[in-house]
């Protein structure tokens, strides 16, 4: 059983209820996203290209570790998918991925359970698998690798599969990066996030964060046997994330 980090349990000495160390972490996660700090839009705009390009009739969509599903919400409303599931730990996440699902004009539906379960319960199922800020939680290469054979497994023949990760630069150690990150992010981050979110925010970055470098994610594809590997966006400046492409 490979376990990844849960990003939404930062660790941090703290007497707060679970409740109140999502609504915490939560908060920090809607204010990158809400600023488009981490270019959920330009993303979301690309995977709906390549949606409606590959599949103009219906599709099977799998959204792992969908979190609160805002952004693939409103996103897969302009494509023409049949069948989305999307999969998450956190019951609180899902409940507010239930709202926004709600009078989806397709088949929605979304289940607290792990990600490696869903995928090995579902050979074969879905033409578009969709993973967004989770598989760096997997901390060595190898647990990668056995993460996306098992993405491989779970798509139809022509299916496709993105993602959306940290990359650490080429050449550098990851406790440089993270050096390097704090001060970038002090001055694009903080405001809007609070002194408070911010440090805690970093706390998690440093400390539940496995980034490959581009070479690394890519490799991963390919050794996971997917027929193609490909980068199709990068986070501009920075490259602090990027958008994968790997075809079954
Ligand atoms: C940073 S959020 C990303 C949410 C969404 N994918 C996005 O791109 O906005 C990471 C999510 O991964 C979920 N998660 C982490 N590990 C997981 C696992 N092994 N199985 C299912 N969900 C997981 C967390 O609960 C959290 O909702």
């Amino acid at each position: 059983m490979i376990n990844a980090h849960n990003p939404t349990a930062t660790p941090v000495a703290t007497d707060l209820d679970p409740a109140t160390i999502f609504e915490t972490d939560w908060q920090i996660y809607r204010t990158l996203v809400d600023n488009n700090l981490l270019f959920h839009q330009e993303v979301s705009e690309i995977l709906v290209q390549e949606m409606k390009t590959r599949f103009s009739g219906g599709f099977r969509f799998l959204d792992l570790a969908c979190g609160d599903a805002d952004v693939m919400s409103r996103a897969l409303r302009k494509t023409a998918v049949t069948n989305y599931l999307g999969v998450d730990l956190s019951p609180q996440a899902l409940a507010i991925a239930a709202k926004n699902m709600e009078d989806s004009p397709f088949d929605a539906r979304l289940e607290q359970m792990d990600i490696l379960t869903t995928l090995s319960e579902n050979p074969g199922s879905y033409d578009v698998i969709w993973c967004g800020l989770c598989l760096h939680h997997f901390q060595s290469n190898e647990e990668k690798t056995q993460v996306f054979s098992t993405i491989r497994s779970a798509l139809s023949s022509n299916g496709v599969f993105f993602s959306f990760e940290p990359v650490l630069p080429e050449g550098i150690s990851l406790e440089t990066f993270n050096r390097q990150n704090r001060q970038q992010f002090r001055e694009h981050w903080s405001p809007p996030l609070t002194e408070e979110q911010f440090e805690r925010l970093m706390t998690h970055i440093e400390t539940c964060d496995f980034p490959e470098n581009t070479h690394g994610w890519l490799t991963t594809g390919r050794a996971a046997a997917f027929s193609t590997a490909e980068e199709l966006f990068a986070i501009p400046d920075c490259g602090y994330c990027r958008l994968f492409r790997f075809e079954k």
